[in-house]
Order: structure tokens, then sequence, then C-alpha cells
């Protein structure tokens, strides 16, 4: 893509993902040869959606990982790109589905071509990512993503029969959040284990890695949809509660509210709108009462997770990028 990734853009990040950075070029160039050629909806669509600033996390773990395993070929920066047109895929699809018009500060592809076309699209993108798996015959590499989707999509069916309502089960809550974002992280730092018969036996610990700072990733996530300002997230401030959707700073607070304070709340969900109660007002319970803090402190927890099992990986500069970026991801909540 000519527009430069936001993780090549900032600078803290840069500094960790030093070792990949042009390796992260060489998966831009992969879109660019993957793009020109298609059909130009296609094309103009993915060229939009990919171009406008991602942090493209996912390849970057893909790349840092096969470097860490020694890896020398050309599967890092395919799969690295493959893992990115999956995520775009689910983006996409994602904001149809939250009804979302604004990402990375842009208006999503739904408000600018219309649900139809960026749906197709999205199958579009997730059937050429599959198909970037069978032209090399990675069968392996084929079912690590396909279970990471699956687990996706019903982690979507499941938030999505839980829209609207604020007393969500905690459990019910970290399974939705582990389909939903940490299997495709999973996914992405087992991958790179396959590519070589020596690196097997990683897939699982790698697999397992990926799991927690995926966690760690969608509860921060959902944190800097309270604290963060419009601007930096690209997205609305209490998307989550416009659109319906109970996090787990609000899941924690819900026992603590009187009976007027839950319908005040409810309303939200129910209109998407901040009419009975303000965004201030909101805030001001969430911090006060401490669920933020709490949520920031199970965040922890998964990081702390993680960085433990970088212990069992080969000693290297990469693996310290790992565990650097593990802190970052953690960090982006304060
Ligand atoms: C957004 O993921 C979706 C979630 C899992 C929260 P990212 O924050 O990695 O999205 P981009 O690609 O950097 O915009
Ligand atoms: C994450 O869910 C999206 C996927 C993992 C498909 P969200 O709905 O929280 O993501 P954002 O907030 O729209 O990026
Ligand atoms: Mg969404
Ligand atoms: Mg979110």
């Amino acid at each position: 893509m000519k527009a430069v990734s936001s993780l090549r853009r900032a600078e803290q990040i840069r500094e960790i993902f030093w070792p990949i950075l042009g390796r992260l070029d060489d998966v831009e160039a992969f879109f660019d040869r993957e793009f020109a050629h298609a059909e130009p909806m296609v094309r103009d669509l993915c060229t939009y959606v990919l171009g406008s600033g991602g942090k493209r996390l996912r390849p970057a773990l893909v790349l840092l990982i096969s470097r860490m395993l020694s890896y020398s070929g050309e599967r890092d920066v395919r799969y690295g790109a493959v893992v990115e047109m999956i995520h775009t895929a689910t983006l996409i699809h994602d904001d149809i589905i939250d009804g979302s018009d604004l990402r990375r500060g842009r208006p999503t592809a739904n408000s600018r071509w219309g649900n139809q076309t960026t749906v197709l699209v999205g199958d579009w993108l997730y059937s050429r990512a599959m198909d970037l798996c069978l032209e090399l015959g990675d069968v392996e590499v084929m079912r690590q993503l396909v279970t990471a989707t699956l687990r996706m999509t019903e982690g979507e069916i499941l938030a999505d029969q839980e829209r609207g309502r604020l007393a969500i089960d905690e459990a019910r809550y970290m399974d939705i959040t582990r389909r939903k974002t940490a299997e495709l992280f999973a996914a992405a730092c087992a991958i790179p284990a396959l590519f070589q018969p020596s690196t097997l036996h990683l897939t699982e610990p790698l697999a397992e890695f990926g799991r927690d700072i995926g966690i760690c990733f969608q509860l921060v996530d959902d944190l800097l949809d309270f604290t963060a300002a419009s601007v930096k997230v690209g997205k609305p401030v209490m998307a989550d509660l416009r659109e319906g959707k109970a996090t787990l700073p609000i899941i924690l607070l819900m026992p603590r509210l009187d009976g007027r304070q839950t319908e005040r709340l409810q309303s939200v969900v129910a209109t998407g709108r901040f009419d009975e109660i303000t965004v201030d007002e909101v805030l001001e319970l969430v911090r006060t009462s401490g669920t933020l803090e709490e949520t920031h402190r199970r965040a922890r927890r998964f990081a702390d997770r993680a960085l433990e099992r970088t212990r069992s990986f080969p000693d290297s500069p990469e693996r310290d990028a790992l565990a650097k970026a593990t802190q970052l991801l953690l960090d982006r909540a304060l």
C-alpha cells in the first residue's frame, strides 16, 4: 500500500519492531501486487481500507516470530499478508454488523460503498486468503486460519446475541473475547512454527502466547473505548455502548448501580444515544467504581502470563521484542 502503515510510523513501536521493518514493507508490496490486477471494485475498496493506517500488528507478529525461529524463506511475508487480509475481512464485516461509520478516523467501507458491496469484498478477501494458502499447498497453515475464522465468527454471533444487554455473564464475555479476537492472534503466532519441521513443537506454545496477548489486546481495546479521545482511536467515544455492547468495565459496574442508574444506562444501549445519561456521567461511574482499573488489572494478568511464556522461546532479540510488544499492548490503556 502506498500509505505507510501506522505501525511503521509510530516511533515507539518502530523501536520494538526494528528487526522486521523491512519485511513489513514487503507485506505492503505484496498487497500492491495482490490488488493491482483485482476486479476494480475489489481493488478500490481494499486499497482504501488497507491503506487507512492499520497498525499491522498481526503481520508484525508473523514476521517477528518467523525471524525468531531463523526462518529464511518467503512464507513469512505471504502469511503476514494473509493474516491481515482475514483481519480486514472481519473488520469490514464487523463494521456492518455494528453499524459503524468511522474507523481509523475515516468513513468505514460500508458507509462509503454500502453493505452489499462491503459484504462481498469481505468474502472475496477471505477466499483469496485461503487461495494464497492453497497455492503453496500449506494445508496446516490453512487449518490454523480456518479454525481461527470459525472461532471469530462464533464470537461475533455470540456478541450479537448479547447486544442490548448490560448484565452479561463475565465468563461469557471472556469467551466472546477469546473467540472474536484472541484466536486470530493465536494463529498469527503459531503459523511461523509450521514453516520448518524443526520448529513444529513450538506451534502450541506460540498459539498460547498469541491467545494471551489477544485477550489482553481486546480488554485494552474495550478500555480505550472509554478512556481514549476519539481522534486517537479513530472511532467515536463509547462506541461500544452506543452499539449496544456491554464490555467488562460496564459488566463489573452493573451490580453496583441502583435501579434508576441502571435504567438510564439501559437507555443508551436501547437507543444508541446518550439522552438520559451523559458520556461524562458514565465515565465518572466507571472511574469512581474502579471498574476501569479492574479491567486493566485483568488485562495485565494476561500480559504477565504471555511474558512468562516467552521464556520458553529461543533466546534472541526477537524474543525480547515480543516481550516489549506485550508490555506496549498493555500500556495503550494508560
Ligand atoms: C481492531 O484491531 C479490532 C479488534 C480486535 C479490537 P486492531 O486495533 O489491530 O485494528 P487495526 O488494523 O490496527 O486498525
Ligand atoms: C472486534 O470487535 C472485531 C473483530 C474481532 C472482528 P469490536 O467490535 O470491539 O472491534 P472494533 O471496536 O469495532 O474495532
Ligand atoms: Mg466493531
Ligand atoms: Mg471495540
